[in-house]
């Protein structure tokens, strides 16, 4: 790992502070100069980060036209992923897009399709991907353990399922609430980590049908959400806080999906994965973009929700019933940190780096553009299954998703319009 990298970032709000905290610990990557419409946000992440106000661009599109870097760190609101990752690899550039993909199929396969098209290198930020969760349980089902698989859910993450209203509404700016900006909420938001994760562990099955619902019922209240006295009088999100849906794959293979951020009820209980062998239950399924970029401490000091574990549920060669509970957190700490070989599949970032310099290919990497937009699919069928009150085809649902990005940006620099081909 010694070969330099200049990246550029658009994006300088919440997210771009933690893709911040992992650049700074790959010494090879140099984010040269990044770009906000947001001027205050631009100049202070500058000063924060020894980035010049020559560096500094109010309209990326400027930036991009640039040739002293050759990728570019997406982090952006979710429906200018489509506008914005599209200018970048239409400019020449890789590019990272943090998550989700898009927040409509549509939009999402305009992006799958433009880095095929342009053959730029594209990454799709999916941190539960990066965990020893993961690692493991392919690992189960690689060596057949859980014999045929033919039944998996996926649940809400632990410190969301609160008898309250949406707790990230008050860590997160305006726009994660905006329909217009975000599109949709937990479906989207940490549901595709949660699915995303599950379909790589279940083989991209190709999807048949979906029956699904999105809901949002309650109340938010930003700081207050914690004040009952409050209650009453909190607004609703603009985008749904629930999303339920049942899926069907070519084969029988099923799966449930139950995702919220914020219910009245404290436990919706687990992930898992059944087979006709063993079962995987994930206890703690929830990834929070990685180590690195949540600036943990050493091992050992993580918080539990930051160590998701695994139970294996089997037989021995007697036939005795066996469970395993693996905690790969406690297991790897040290190779974690120390061996580069292995960290690259605990981080992101860092994964995208050697798939930039050629260390990792298409064929040995995770493949997280096409992770995020067979993903996108089954999120986008339980909306549109939702609307239309009935199940939905995986045909159907291409044929029925529409663009929901933002096209036309009214910024404080004039209208941005975005081209939408390639
Ligand atoms: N990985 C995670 O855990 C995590 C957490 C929160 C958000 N996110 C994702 O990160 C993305 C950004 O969310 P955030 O919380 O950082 O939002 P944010 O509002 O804090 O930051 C977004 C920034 O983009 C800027 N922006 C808007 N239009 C622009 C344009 N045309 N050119 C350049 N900059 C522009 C805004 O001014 C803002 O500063 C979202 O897609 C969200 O889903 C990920």
């Amino acid at each position: 790992m010694n070969q330099p990298i200049r990246i550029a970032l658009i994006g300088t709000g919440m997210i771009s502070h933690r893709h911040m905290k992992v650049w700074s610990h790959i010494p090879e990557v140099t984010v040269v100069a990044a770009a906000d419409i947001d001027e205050r946000a631009l100049k202070a992440f500058g000063a924060q980060y020894g980035i010049g106000e020559e560096n500094l661009y109010t309209d990326f599109r400027q930036m991009l036209k640039r040739d002293d870097f050759t990728a570019v760190d997406v982090c952006v609101h979710n429906n200018l992923h489509a506008p914005v990752c599209l200018a970048v690899m239409k400019a020449g550039f890789d590019c990272y897009d943090e998550k989700p993909m898009s927040a409509s199929y549509f939009d999402s396969k305009l992006i799958y399709d433009c880095a095929r098209v342009t053959g730029k290198k594209l990454a799709v930020q999916i941190s539960s991907m990066f965990s020893g969760q993961t690692l493991v349980a392919k690992k189960v089902i690689d060596a057949g353990k859980l014999g045929e698989v033919y039944h998996a859910r996926v649940c809400a993450s632990l410190w969301r399922r609160r008898p309250h209203a949406d707790r990230d509404a008050a860590a997160c700016s305006a726009a994660f609430q905006d329909r217009a900006m975000a599109g949709h909420g937990a479906l989207i938001d940490t549901g595709i980590y949660h699915i995303g994760q599950m379909l790589y562990l279940l083989g991209l099955p190709e999807l048949d049908t979906v029956l699904g619902q999105t809901c949002q019922r309650l109340p938010v209240g930003g700081p207050a959400w914690a004040d009952s006295r409050h209650y009453a009088r909190l607004r609703p999100m603009g985008v749904d806080e629930m999303g339920i849906g049942f899926a069907k794959f070519k084969g029988g293979l099923t799966l449930e999906v139950c995702e919220a951020n914020a219910s009245n009820i404290p436990d919706m209980g687990s992930s898992f994965i059944t087979g006709t062998q063993g079962g995987l239950e994930y206890t703690m399924s929830d990834a929070f973009g990685g180590d690195w970029s949540m600036g943990m401490p050493p091992f050992g000091q993580l918080p539990e929700f930051l160590q998701p574990t695994l139970k294996f549920y089997g037989h021995d060669d007697l036939g005795f019933a066996v469970t395993v509970d693996y905690r790969p957190y406690e297991n790897q700490q040290d190779l974690k940190y120390y061996d580069p070989e292995m960290m690259q599949w605990f981080d992101n970032q860092l994964h995208w780096y050697n798939y930039l310099i050629g260390k990792l290919t298409d064929e040995t990497r995770y493949n997280t553009p096409l992770i995020a937009l067979n993903t996108s699919l089954l999120a986008e069928g339980i909306v549109l299954s939702g609307e239309r009150g009935g199940s939905i085809t995986a045909e159907e649902i291409r044929a029925e998703s529409k663009s929901i990005a933002m096209w036309h940006q009214e910024t404080p620099w004039g209208v941005f319009d975005y081209d939408s081909t390639f």
